[in-house]
C-alpha cells in the first residue's frame, strides 16, 4: 500500500506543477518574449469550465456550425479547458492544412483513453508528423498499391453478395414479409464490413463468426467506456480529473487498457500466422501489410528506415481494421437506410455505375461518418486570416467541420436537398460543367466535383479510392437483388469515435421492407 500512497503522491505532484507551469507561465508569449497574437473570435457566455463541452457532446459538429454563425469562419472555443480552432470553408483548410500542412500536420493523442488504445500514439492516426509515422503510410500505400484491381473488385464483389445473403436469410428466419429491423440491419452491416475490412487488413478470410461477434461487442463496450463523464472530462482537460482517474486506475487497473489487450489478442494470432506463411505461392501476388509493416523499405527521406516493433505492427493492424469495419458499417448503413426512402432512385441506380458513384460520394457529402476531424500544429504560429493575425500554438488542433463545409451553397447548389447528379461528371447534355474543388476560392460559384470525407492533404485517408469503390459496388448489386423501402435518414451524434474526441455520426434507422427482384423464389 505504501507503494500505491507515494506513486499517487508524486502523480499528484507532476501534475500540480505541470499544470502551473502551462497555466500560468509562458502562456501568452512567445518563447523570447514577445506577446502572442490573440485567439480567433470565440462564441459568448458558455458555462463556467465546462464551456461547449456539453453542447458538443450533446450535438457534435452542428453546434460548430452554430457558432461559426456567431463568430465567423474562423473561430476558437474551448471544450472543457481544452481549446479548439475552428475552420468552416474550404478555402480556409486549403490555406491552414493544405499550404502550410499546418507545419506540419502533427496529432495528439487526447486524454487517457486515445493515449491508452493507440500506446501513446502509436498508431498511423495518433503518431505525430515523424519518420515513424511516414514509415507506416509508405506501408499501407505499398500495400494497397500493389494489390491487383480484379483482386479488390472480386473481394468487393464476395462482400456484397454476402450482404445480399445475410437480408435474405433475416427475413426468412421472420417470415413476415420482408421485414429488417434496424438493430439486425445494423448486425449484419457490422459483420461484413469487419469481414471485408479483415481481409484486406490482416488476410483472414475465414474468420469464426462467433469471433467476430465477440469483437464486435467489445469495441461496443469500449466505446460506452470512452462515453463515460470522467473519461470525457479528462479528454477535455477539466482539472483535477486527470489525478482521480490516476487513483482509479491504481487502484482498480484501466478498463481501456484490459478491454484493449483482451481485444489484441485475436490481433495477435491473425498476424503472427501470416507473417508465418511463406512467400512459395508466386500465384498470390497481393503483398500483405503485417509482411510489409514487418520490413520497411528505404525511401529517398529516409534511407536507413529504423524497424517498426512487433508490438507496434500488431497496434497498427488493429487500429486500421477497426477504423476501416467502423467508417465502412457506419457509411453502408446510412447509404441503406437513406436508399430505402428513395424507391425512384432505386431504379436508375440498376445498372448505371455512373451513378452508383456519384450516390456514393453524395452519401459521404451528406453523411460522412467523420462530421469534424483535426490536425495538430507542430510550432507556435501567427496565422493572417481576411488581414487579422491569430494566434495558433504548438498542439492547437485545427478542426475540420464538414457540418458547414459540406452544406455551402457556394460550393453545392442547394445543398441540403440530396441529389447525386451534383457529382455526375457530365451534365444530361455531355457537356463537360466547369467545377472546382471544394479547397479552391470560388468567387463566380461554380459547383464542387469533391467532398472531404476523407480527410485532406498529409492526413488523408489512405483507403479513400478502395472504400469508394467498395461502396459502389455494394449499393449496385443491392439494387439488382431488391426493391426495398421504409428507412429513415436521421442521424445521432455518438461521442464515441475510433478513438479520437469527436466522436462520429450515424443514421439512427428503422425497419426496411425488401423485395427479391430475381424470379426465382429462392430467397
Ligand atoms: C468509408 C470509409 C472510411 C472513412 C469515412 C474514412 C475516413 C477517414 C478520415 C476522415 C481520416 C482522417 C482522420 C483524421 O485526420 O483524424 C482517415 C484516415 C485514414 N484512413 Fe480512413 N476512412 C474510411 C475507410 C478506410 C479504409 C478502408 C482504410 C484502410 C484500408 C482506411 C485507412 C486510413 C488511414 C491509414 C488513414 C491515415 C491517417 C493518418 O495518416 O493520419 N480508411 N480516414
Ligand atoms: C513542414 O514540411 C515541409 C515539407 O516537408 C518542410 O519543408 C518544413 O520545414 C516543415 N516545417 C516544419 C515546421 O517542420
Ligand atoms: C471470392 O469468393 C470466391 C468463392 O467463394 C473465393 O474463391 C475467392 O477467394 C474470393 N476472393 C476474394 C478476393 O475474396
Ligand atoms: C491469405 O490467406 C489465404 C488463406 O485464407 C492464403 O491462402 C494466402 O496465401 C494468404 N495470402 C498471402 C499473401 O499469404
Ligand atoms: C493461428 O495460430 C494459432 C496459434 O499460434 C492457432 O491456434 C490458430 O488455429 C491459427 N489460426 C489460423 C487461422 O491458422
Amino acid at each position: 500500500m505504501g507503494s500505491v500512497v507515494s506513486t499517487l503522491l508524486s502523480v499528484a505532484f507532476t501534475y500540480l506543477l505541470s499544470q502551473v507551469v502551462s497555466q500560468y507561465m509562458w502562456v501568452n508569449k512567445h518563447a523570447d518574449g514577445r506577446p502572442k497574437s490573440p485567439w480567433a473570435p470565440s462564441p459568448a457566455s458558455l458555462p463556467w469550465l465546462w464551456n461547449g463541452l456539453e453542447d458538443y457532446q450533446l450535438k457534435g459538429s452542428s453546434i460548430l456550425s452554430k457558432w461559426a454563425m456567431e463568430c465567423g469562419h474562423f473561430f476558437s472555443v474551448r471544450l472543457g479547458q481544452k481549446r479548439i480552432l475552428v475552420l468552416n470553408d474550404g478555402p480556409l483548410v486549403n490555406q491552414l492544412l493544405v499550404d502550410k500542412d499546418q507545419y506540419n500536420s502533427s496529432k495528439i493523442p487526447n486524454g487517457g483513453f486515445e493515449m491508452a488504445l493507440t500506446d501513446n500514439g502509436k498508431t498511423v492516426y495518433a503518431a505525430p508528423f515523424s519518420l515513424y509515422w511516414s514509415r507506416i503510410r509508405r506501408s499501407v500505400a505499398t500495400t494497397i498499391n500493389n494489390s491487383p484491381a480484379t483482386w479488390f473488385s472480386t473481394l468487393f464483389s464476395n462482400q456484397s453478395e454476402k450482404l445480399v445473403h445475410a437480408i435474405a436469410q433475416a427475413w426468412n428466419q421472420q417470415e413476415n414479409g420482408g421485414k429488417v429491423n434496424a438493430d439486425q440491419l445494423r448486425g449484419l452491416v457490422d459483420l461484413v464490413a469487419l469481414d471485408t475490412a479483415l481481409i484486406m487488413v490482416t488476410n483472414q478470410s475465414s474468420v469464426d463468426p462467433e469471433d467476430m461477434v465477440r469483437l464486435l461487442d467489445k469495441v461496443a463496450i469500449l466505446e460506452e467506456e470512452q462515453a463515460k463523464p470522467l473519461v470525457q472530462y479528462f479528454t477535455f482537460r477539466i482539472p483535477v480529473i486527470p489525478l482521480v482517474i490516476a487513483a482509479k486506475n491504481i487502484l482498480f487497473g484501466d478498463a481501456a487498457v484490459r478491454l484493449r489487450n483482451e481485444l489484441l489478442k485475436y490481433f495477435v494470432d491473425w498476424t503472427l500466422n501470416t507473417t508465418d506463411l511463406d512467400d512459395d505461392k508466386e500465384e498470390q501476388k497481393r503483398p500483405l501489410l503485417a509482411k510489409v509493416l514487418a520490413d520497411v523499405k528505404p525511401s529517398k527521406n529516409d534511407p536507413e528506415p529504423e524497424q517498426l516493433k512487433q508490438d507496434e505492427i500488431i497496434l497498427n493492424l488493429m487500429h486500421i481494421t477497426l477504423h476501416s469495419y467502423k467508417y465502412l458499417s457506419t457509411i453502408i448503413f446510412s447509404m441503406i437506410q437513406r436508399l430505402a426512402t428513395l424507391p425512384g432512385m432505386q431504379d436508375r441506380l440498376r445498372g448505371d455505375p455512373e451513378f452508383a458513384a456519384a450516390f456514393v460520394k453524395e452519401s459521404l457529402r451528406y453523411d460522412p461518418p467523420l462530421r469534424a476531424y483535426s490536425h495538430s500544429s507542430r510550432v507556435d504560429q501567427d496565422v493572417d486570416v481576411d488581414g487579422k493575425k491569430y494566434r495558433v500554438d504548438e498542439d492547437s488542433e485545427l478542426v475540420v467541420n464538414l457540418d458547414t463545409i459540406h452544406f455551402n451553397s457556394d460550393y453545392y447548389v442547394d445543398p441540403t436537398i440530396f441529389n447525386p447528379d451534383r457529382f455526375l461528371p457530365s451534365s444530361a447534355a455531355g457537356q463537360v460543367r466547369k467545377t472546382v474543388s471544394i479547397l479552391d476560392n470560388n468567387p463566380s460559384r461554380l459547383p464542387a466535383h469533391d467532398h472531404l470525407a476523407f480527410g485532406v492533404s498529409r492526413r488523408l485517408c489512405q483507403g479513400s479510392r478502395i472504400s469508394e469503390e467498395f461502396l459502389k459496388v455494394l449499393i449496385l448489386q443491392l439494387v439488382q437483388a431488391y426493391s426495398f423501402h421504409g428507412g429513415s435518414t436521421d442521424r445521432v451524434h455518438r461521442i464515441s469515435g475510433i478513438w479520437s474526441w469527436f466522436g462520429r455520426e450515424e443514421t439512427i434507422g428503422t425497419t426496411i421492407f425488401f423485395t427479391s427482384r430475381s424470379s426465382s423464389s429462392s430467397l
